[in-house]
């Protein structure tokens, strides 16, 4: 138990001497797991069904004997240019009919048999000798499915894509109709007429662009489920997980997580986005909220600096430590870095790592031993959870069918318009979860449906009946258009929210770019990107579009509907007027933040469980501030000051240096710039219940209601 710590090995690149200087390292840096073997495919089999595997139990054993667990990967993200070589129809196309060609990484066909067949040999043989290795904690199949290649056109793709419409439709019949191939001339005849959507001379058609985004997401998923499948039969019992990647359209997290033991995730903050840390948190909800709460995994971020965008911003001092323990606040049980070591050669050679070319004496390595130590001491928060009374629906069908062209915008992108609504709730300091529409929505005061597009009419029934049952849903312009299919819900947009939003939209009114308009009334302030002919029926108008167009036409109602009560927002409102409106709409709910009186840029989480109940606060602002508990707590660490090079932590996670942590009782905390304070009640810190003041009230929770 305890948060996992640690890095993605990558041993082969380096000489064997450098191994027993690494363990040597890793003890320093209170390191506890390792990402084993990622792109180690060429090494293991060097040439086809020829096997090496001595290297891979050396570094296992040292790993074992050094006490540290293993996340060991199936190798099959970079097939070996043998591969390729011997079976060219292995790489991927694009949709001009153009091969990719091997060189770099994922350069192979999801739905290439050969490929499959070559990789499931490889996890055979990996899960038949190492199922049993006592350093074995979890497996790790694939790396970032559909990072590079998330879609292949290829002739192997059409056909495998003619299968998977067969089983969904069953009948030709059955596709025409939900295609809307009377539309261009476009009905086909059978099944073998059907093509990728490659490259055509104008808008394809959407209903197949959208199928094919799902078949090829299926398609990364079979060559997951498919190791997954050799990988249980060998070690059932070890869990098995992918490490996903934030706002990836290609993979439905969703979808996934119904597949994967534990959920888990790579995420690399940008240093010079000043407000990244609230995408973040979005994603890091998500992970957290898939699977129900569970915890998840920061399998990947950078310890400094990254080397794949324009301009490669490096952590500034305390950030390292900060954005992990974001991470663990909002549910990790894992913070793990890519890499462990610095490449000296390839294309990653500037990317940052734990031990960088200029070995242990650098800034980087100090942070990152410190790091390891001050998580290792808190190791009751593993499997601890929280606990949130809003949701905000995401949904990658609906993202999809949003973002294809030929819509009334192509300024609406999904990732952007969720974060706008979420935001508000946090800088407001409200837990929230993150989930799918088809998910149990009962346990929320508000629901929260940033521009749901495609929404199918059952789940807007769902939504109407949370409505009647008492719930607060909060809805956005260009929801609720769409079925499954792409095709128009009949009788109104957006017809299967009609009822419970009390209102219809006559016409939609894109702005043009940089264009603004104002609203005035209950809610004020500028707005852009969209806005509609809102025909009231049975909605109360809170405020109007003040200018512009439409002015006079409503903006922003309400509607009373059975015990509960529906707003819409048809535009979109700067920050500060949607701050102001979900302000009054999660008042009515009955939503209050996790801490009041949270100053500007401080996070605040809960999260509770056998290990204790733990606050954590987070200051994401560089200058000091104060932050009131509220009540009497302890504070479990000690700053995250200096390394110590005493001692490692090992598997399991052993309490470290637990006379260094500050066990006074304090009702305030100082958090420096970047500053960080976890915290309990001193119920749950053996030693500190005994002192005057030292018991929580009962039932009181610094969790919101
Ligand atoms: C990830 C990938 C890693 C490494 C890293 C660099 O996308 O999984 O292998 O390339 O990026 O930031």
């Amino acid at each position: 138990m305890g948060i996992a710590y640690g890095a993605d090995y990558n041993p082969e690149q380096w000489p064997e001497e450098v191994w027993a200087q690494d363990l040597e390292l890793m003890r320093r840096a209170h390191v506890t797991m390792v990402t084993l073997g990622i792109f180690s495919w060429a090494r293991a089999e060097p040439r086809p069904g020829t096997y090496d595997f001595g290297w891979l139990d050396r570094v296992l054993d040292g790993l074992d004997g050094a006490g540290i667990a293993v996340c060991l990967a199936t190798m099959t993200a970079s097939p070996p240019p043998w591969l390729s070589r011997l079976h060219p129809g292995i790489l991927p196309e694009d949709a001009d009919g153009r091969r990719r060609w091997p060189g770099a990484r994922q350069h192979y066909c999801p739905s290439s048999p050969v490929y499959r067949e070559h990789a499931g040999r490889l996890v055979e043989r990996l899960a038949a000798r190492y199922a049993g290795h006592p350093a074995l904690a979890l497996w790790h199949i694939g790396n970032e499915y559909g990072c590079h290649t998330h879609q292949c056109f290829c002739p192997v793709s059409a056909r495998h894509f003619r299968r998977w419409l067969r089983e969904r439709y069953g009948t030709v019949g059955a596709l025409n109709d939900a295609w809307s191939t009377a539309f261009w001339s476009q009905s086909y005849g059978d099944f073998e007429e059907v093509l990728p959507p490659r490259t055509a001379p104008t808008f394809p058609n959407p209903a197949q662009q959208l199928d094919y985004q799902r078949f090829s997401d299926r398609a990364l998923l079979e060559c997951f489920l498919a190791e997954k499948a050799v990988l249980a039969r060998h070690s059932p019992g070890v869990p098995v997980t992918t490490n996903l990647m934030p706002d990836h359209r290609p993979v439905d997290a969703f979808a996934w997580s119904a597949h994967m033991d534990v959920m888990a995730l790579d995420f690399y903050q940008d240093p010079f986005v000043p407000d990244d840390h609230i995408r973040a948190a979005y994603n890091f909800d998500l992970m957290r909220s898939a699977r129900g709460g569970q915890p998840w995994l920061l399998l990947e971020q950078a310890p400094g600096a990254v080397n794949w965008r324009a301009r490669n911003g490096p952590k500034p001092p305390g950030a390292m430590r900060l954005w992990s323990w974001q991470a663990v606040a909002q549910g990790a049980d894992a913070v793990l870095f890519f890499q462990w070591r610095q490449s000296l050669g390839g294309a990653e050679k500037f990317h940052s790592a734990v031990v960088p070319h200029g070995g242990t004496g650098t800034r980087i390595f100090r942070e990152a031993a410190a790091l390891g130590r001050e998580l290792a001491s808190v190791p009751r928060i593993s499997g601890t959870r929280s606990r949130a009374r809003v949701a905000l629906l995401a949904d990658w069908d609906s993202r999809r069918a949003l973002e294809l062209d030929s819509r009334p915008s192509t300024a609406l992108e999904q990732p952007r318009l969720a974060l706008d609504h979420y935001r508000p709730l946090f800088e407001a300091g409200v837990a929230c979860d993150v989930l799918p529409p088809g998910r149990e929505l009962s346990g929320y005061r508000l629901v929260v449906v940033p521009s749901l597009y495609l929404l199918t009419a059952a789940d807007a029934r769902r939504l109407t009946s949370y409505v009647a049952g008492g719930g607060h849903l909060l809805v956005s312009f260009f929801s609720g258009i769409v079925d499954r299919c792409d095709r128009v819900h009949p009788g109104g947009c957006p017809a299967p929210l009609r009822e419970v939003l009390g209102l219809w939209v006559e016409e939609f009114w894109p702005l043009e770019e940089g264009a603004t308009v104002h609203v005035h009334g209950a809610v004020r302030g500028r707005a852009d990107l969209w806005s509609e002919v809102i025909v009231a029926e049975g909605a109360e108008v809170l405020a109007r579009f003040a200018d512009g167009a439409l002015a006079g036409g409503p903006a922003v109602t309400r509607h009373g509907y059975g015990r509960g009560t529906a707003w819409y927002v048809g535009t979109r409102l700067e920050p500060a007027a949607l701050r102001a409106l979900l302000d009054e709409v999660r008042a009515a709910a009955g939503v209050r933040p996790v801490l009041a009186g949270l100053p500007a840029g401080v996070q605040a989480t809960v999260r509770e469980g056998a290990g204790g109940r733990f606050l954590f606060l987070l200051n994401h602002e560089t200058a000091a501030v104060e932050v009131a508990l509220p009540q009497p707590m302890v504070s479990l660490l000690d700053g995250g000051g200096a390394d110590s090079t005493a001692g490692g932590s090992g598997r399991g996670g052993a309490p470290m240096r637990r006379q260094a942590v500050e066990r006074a009782l304090v009702e305030r905390v100082t958090l420096p710039g970047r500053g960080v304070a976890v915290l309990s009640g001193a119920e749950d810190v053996p030693g500190a219940a005994d002192r005057p003041g030292g018991q929580l009230p009962k039932g009181r929770t610094a969790q919101g209601p």
